[in-house]
């Protein structure tokens, strides 16, 4: 039932405070033409109305902490509630961006120092933490790669973005919006780049190569000096997809690595809560040579005065990307999950989280039930297949995905990469237990024998939730999105079905 389906004409939940500054007239304070002209379609509950009805949604969700939450290339740890209780600082939550900037200068030092560790942590030199999520930043990376070929004259000839076939579905499709062709390098059968193909793809139009390392397939890519020198050799910048960056934290670095843009997604390497759309923050990390291109405002320190401020962007900068400086309490979270672990321990999680994907991997490679298509050692995460499933008796990586729900487990990403048939990505993260992956372990393996005994039981599942299998695609296609819209919607298919007797 939605909330518009409940509660009753003049029920309440909340007044509005009594009065206390000298009453206006209505219009001097919004004009007529601004106004509503019809009643405000609010739904009237009272406030146990209210409070069950999001009770009871919040049981119907999943989340990090009800269980397991496998979901590959999502990095779904357990974020620290220390973080939660220093973003909730009055000084840090109750601060506006209009205020003076003598008046944050607590806030603008968090940022400052956030900037120098993020900096340290990639092996850039300056970043900017304006983007509000991973996609986002990458489409700021993107517009870093025009600006710099534009002032070296390029742009118009510069034309082409190199992608993976593994690579995320955000990386082509952020290349897509800045206005680039993409071009796709295929992966090996190790499942890194082809080399020999990107030799071959690159040239006087390449403006760039999106790559993560550790890749979607949660494998390293052993060759990317090389990949590096090409893709410089032939003009073009490197953009390091950060969102693996689990995997490699305080071990080794992009910048290192040879690459000149990073986007990291805070949300998910330096733990915020995320999923369901966001809160997200995809810092930008870039070399010397890009700097003056980045957005503004960035914090600066003034030594002279001792001040922190905000730095406006400078003559070539690609423009401000959001308003404000980005989004603070993700910022808040990232410092205080940064300093409470120290250089130590953001490696732990690198090792950690390593190892896990790694014991898991072997757990379900020993079973032989799913079929691996890479043999080598996995980073943080890893995909293997149900092919054979498929083959054996028509299931879909989907079809146990969904299964595993009625075990208590968040299923892994299913069909990506799209390298891999019937994919099954899972990540489970530094956060976990070794109880908590034998048993996720075990569900596996007991729903790929339940696919030889039992196949329909996994087609019909899941069995456990409030609703089944949902039309996904029709939702896509034909997605109901308010109440009057809905309204209208059941209307119509009524008719349809009295049309049809
Ligand atoms: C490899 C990779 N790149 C980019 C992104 C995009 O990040 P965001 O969801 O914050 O936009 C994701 C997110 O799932 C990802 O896994």
């Amino acid at each position: 039932m939605t909330i518009f389906e409940r509660g009753a004409p003049g029920r309440r939940a909340y007044r509005l405070p009594v009065l206390d500054v000298p009453a206006k007239p209505l219009d001097e304070l919004v004009p007529p033409r601004a106004r509503r002209q019809g009643p405000l379609l609010l739904p009237e509950l009272s406030e146990l109305e209210v409070i069950r009805h999001y009770t009871d949604l919040s049981h119907r969700n999943w989340a990090v902490d009800v269980g397991f939450y496998p979901l590959g290339s999502c990095t779904m740890k357990y974020n620290p509630r220390i973080n939660e209780a220093v973003a909730a600082l009055p000084g840090f939550s109750r601060i506006h961006p209009y205020q003076p900037e003598e008046t944050v200068q607590g806030a603008l030092e968090l940022m400052y120092r956030l900037q120098q560790y993020l900096a340290e942590i990639t092996g850039m030199h300056a970043i900017t933490l304006a983007p509000a999520a991973g996609a986002h930043g990458e489409f700021l990376g993107l517009l870093l790669v025009q600006a710099y070929h534009r002032h070296r004259g390029e742009e118009k000839s510069r034309r082409q973005i190199i992608v993976p076939d593994s690579a995320h579905g955000t990386n082509p499709a952020s290349a897509a919006l800045a206005g680039y062709e993409v071009v796709v390098v295929p992966s090996n059968k190790e499942g890194g780049v082809d080399v020999e193909e990107l030799r071959r793809l690159v040239g006087p139009a390449t403006a760039g190569l999106m790559l993560t390392n550790p890749n979607t397939l949660g494998l390293f890519e052993k060759e990317i000096t090389e990949i590096a020198s090409i893709v410089h050799g032939a003009g073009g910048l490197l953009y390091y997809d950060g969102a693996n960056m689990n995997a490699i934290l305080g071990v080794c670095r992009p910048g290192d690595m040879g690459f000149d843009i990073v986007h990291l997604n805070l949300h998910k390497t330096f733990s915020t809560p995320h999923g369901g759309g966001g809160p997200g923050a995809g810092a930008i990390g870039v070399t010397e040579r890009l700097i003056p291109f980045l957005p503004g405002p960035r914090v600066e320190y003034d030594a002279t005065s001792g001040k922190y401020r905000l730095q406006p962007a400078g003559p070539l900068s690609v423009g401000r990307i959001k308003e404000f400086y980005g989004h603070f309490g993700v910022m808040v979270r990232a410092y205080t999950y940064i300093r409470m672990l120290g250089p130590t321990g953001l490696r732990q999680v690198a090792e950690a989280a390593v190892l896990n994907a790694n014991y898991l991997q072997a757990r379900l490679r020993a079973s032989g039930l799913y079929v691996f298509p890479y043999s080598r050692r996995c980073m943080h995460e890893f995909v293997c297949s149900a092919r054979r499933q498929r083959e054996e008796s028509g299931l879909r990586a989907t079809d146990l995905a969904k299964r595993l729900i009625d075990y208590g487990y968040h299923p892994p990403t299913v069909a990506f990469p799209l390298v891999v048939e019937e994919a099954l990505m899972c990540e489970p993260t530094e956060t976990e237990a070794k109880e908590t992956l034998d048993g996720f372990a075990e569900a596996l393996i007991a729903v790929a024998r339940e696919a030889k005994e039992n196949p329909d039981v996994i087609r019909e599942a899941p069995h456990t939730t409030p609703v089944s299998r949902l039309d996904e695609v029709r939702a896509n296609r034909n997605p109901v999105l308010n109440w009057r819209m809905r309204q209208a919607v059941v209307q119509k298919e009524k008719g349809r079905e009295e049309e049809r007797g």
